[in-house]
Formats: structure tokens, sequence, C-alpha cells
């Protein structure tokens, strides 16, 4: 396909894809995070294709229903009729030009992250994999994952000898690698999926840049770090600040049942204050907005 073509010209090639709208979507995953993701991409008229081993959710995809309850039926159908189809036939990724893989990273029994469904779909991708694809992983995963266990998979599995491409200008024989996490907040419905700033860790600075056009498309900002392991962190540390603000606040809420006192009450009055609490950034100095805490909905903390 693009065999002929030199390491910039695959760049510029890419590139006025994505912005043309023309660079086809692959979405590996179509859970939680992959099925609106996918439906995001097709809303924006880009030709997607997802990716599932689930065969009951392809079929469902296929006869125009839905699996998830904040996504109808009707959403499923407008995006079929934009192109978007979903099989678990991994031969057809190579024929996308980007890959977003959003599959699970669960905790194992030893609560050791799990990352088997990673290295599967790493497996699977490999031999399909051709020279001018971005290949980004989106799962939620410790720092190192993306280069340390993605990549090495990737370039030993492939056909082509395809090496991820770490210099800043790809050679003719690359592929680009990203992590970029999903950082959607569970049962919060007061920001939309696209306001949410999207932070992108490239291997390199070409990877980051396809990236970021291939986001920009569909979020407000996208947010670029210096590496994948940057990113992967940046997921970590959000989810550990949100995990112990809410241990915390579950630890008081039982203190001030015990005291007759409004847990809602004390939050309110708290997040007023400029030095503590959500929503206080570096140096600011206006206080907190509590609107920025956990939707009461989601404690007590969840693991995404
Ligand atoms: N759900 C959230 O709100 C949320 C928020 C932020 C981050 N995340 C992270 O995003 C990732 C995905 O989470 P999710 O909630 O969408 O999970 P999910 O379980 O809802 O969906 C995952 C999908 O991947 C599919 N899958 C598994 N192995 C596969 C393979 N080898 N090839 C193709 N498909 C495969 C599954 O069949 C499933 O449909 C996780 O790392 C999670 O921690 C989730």
């Amino acid at each position: 396909m693009n065999t002929q073509l030199t390491a910039s010209s695959l760049f510029t090639d890419l590139k006025s894809r994505i912005e043309a709208r023309q660079a086809r979507v692959g979405i590996i995953g179509l859970g939680y995070v992959g099925l609106p993701l996918a439906l995001l991409y097709s809303e924006q008229k880009f030709p997607v294709t997802g990716f599932d081993i689930d065969r009951r959710k392809i079929d469902t995809l296929a006869s125009g229903g839905t699996y998830i309850f904040r996504i109808t039926p009707a959403e499923i159908q407008a995006a079929k009729l934009n192109g978007f189809e979903a099989t678990a036939d991994y031969s057809q990724i190579t024929a996308m030009d980007a890959i977003i893989i959003c599959v699970p990273t669960p905790l194992n029994e030893y609560h050791e992250p799990d990352l088997s469904y990673i290295t599967n779909t790493a497996h699977a991708v490999a031999p399909y994999l051709r020279a001018g694809q971005i290949v980004i992983l989106e799962s939620t995963t410790y720092p190192g994952t993306t280069e340390e266990v993605l990549i090495p998979i990737l370039e030993q599995e492939n056909k082509a000898g395809l090496k991820a491409s770490r210099q800043g200008a790809a050679g003719d024989n690359d592929v680009w690698v990203a992590f970029s996490p999903e950082r959607e907040d569970p049962g919060n419905t007061q920001v939309a999926r696209h306001d949410i700033p999207k932070v992108i860790g490239g291997l390199d600075p070409q990877a980051s840049e396809i990236a970021a056009a291939l986001y920009g498309a569909i979020f407000r900002r996208t947010v670029p770090v210096s590496s994948p392991a940057a990113a992967e962190m940046t997921k970590l540390l959000e989810n550990i600040y949100r995990c112990v603000n809410i241990a915390l606040v579950n630890e008081l809420k039982m203190l001030c049942l015990r005291m007759n006192l409004d847990i809602w009450e004390i939050i309110d009055a708290a997040a007023t204050t400029p030095s503590i609490f959500p929503g206080k950034r570096r140096n600011s100095t206006s206080a907190p907005d509590s609107s920025n805490w956990p939707a009461k909905s989601t404690w007590p903390c969840p693991t995404t």
C-alpha cells in the first residue's frame, strides 16, 4: 500500500489524511472506552472499524443495537450509515491508518496488573502492521508498559521488520507509537468527553504530532508530554489522587455519622478554602470549585 513512500512522505500523507477525515481509524476493544471513542470519530466522518473478540458485541453492533446503556441504538445506526463496522478479523488491521487500543487492564488475584489483554492484542495486531501506521495505547497501566511490553511484541512479531519510530525522523519501515490515557470521569455527567483534554505521550516527536492531529479532530484540547511513560504516569497520578480523596472523605463521613454531622455541609464549606482540595491549581489564589469533586454516585473508589 504505502511501501513505495519515503518516511517523510508517510508522515505528511498520514497527517493530511487525518486532516481530511480520510484516515481509517481502528479501535480495538469496543467496551466503555472504545465504543464511545469509535462513535466520536464516526461523528466526525472518519471511516471507523471496531475490533473485538466478543462475538456478541460484534453481532449486536451489526444489527444496529447497543450494549452500553448510555449509547442508544440510534447512535449506532447513525455510525453505521457513516461506514462504522465491527469485526473480529484482525487481518483488517492492515487497512487502518490509526490503531487505538482500549482493552481491559484489571488486577489479578494477587492485585498485580494483568496485562494479558494488552499482550494478546499486541500478538494479534503485530502480523498485520504496515509502515506508516500509528498505534496508540489508551488502557490504564503502569509507566513503562508501552515501551517495555507493547512495542517489543509489535517489533518482534510483524512480518515486515517494522520498528517503532524513535529518532524523531521515522525510517521508511517504521510505525509510530504513543500512549494516551482515557480520562473519563465515570458518573460525571457535567463534562462532555470531548471537553476532557487528551494527554499524549509519543515515543518520538512525530508520533506525538500525529496523535495530536488525530485526537485534535475530536477533542477540544490536547496536552503533549515528553514520553509514553510520562503519559502513563499522568493517568496513575490522577487515579491515585482521586482514590486518596475518596478514601479520605469516606473516613470523614464515618466520623461525621458518629458525630451527627452532615458530611456534605462540611465538604461544601471546606471547598471554599484556597489551600486544599481538588480544583486548586499550582500557584492559584482562587478558591477551588467543588464541582470538581467526584460525583456522589461514583463513590466509593472506582478502579478506572
Ligand atoms: N470505563 C471507564 O470509565 C474507564 C475510564 C478510564 C480508563 N479506563 C481504562 O480503559 C481500558 C478499557 O476499559 P473499558 O471500561 O472500556 O473495558 P471494557 O471491559 O468495557 O471493554 C473492553 C473491551 O475489550 C475487548 N477485548 C478484550 N481483549 C481483546 C482483544 N484481544 N482484542 C479485541 N478486543 C478485546 C472486550 O471484549 C471488551 O469489549 C481499561 O484499561 C480501563 O482501566 C476505563
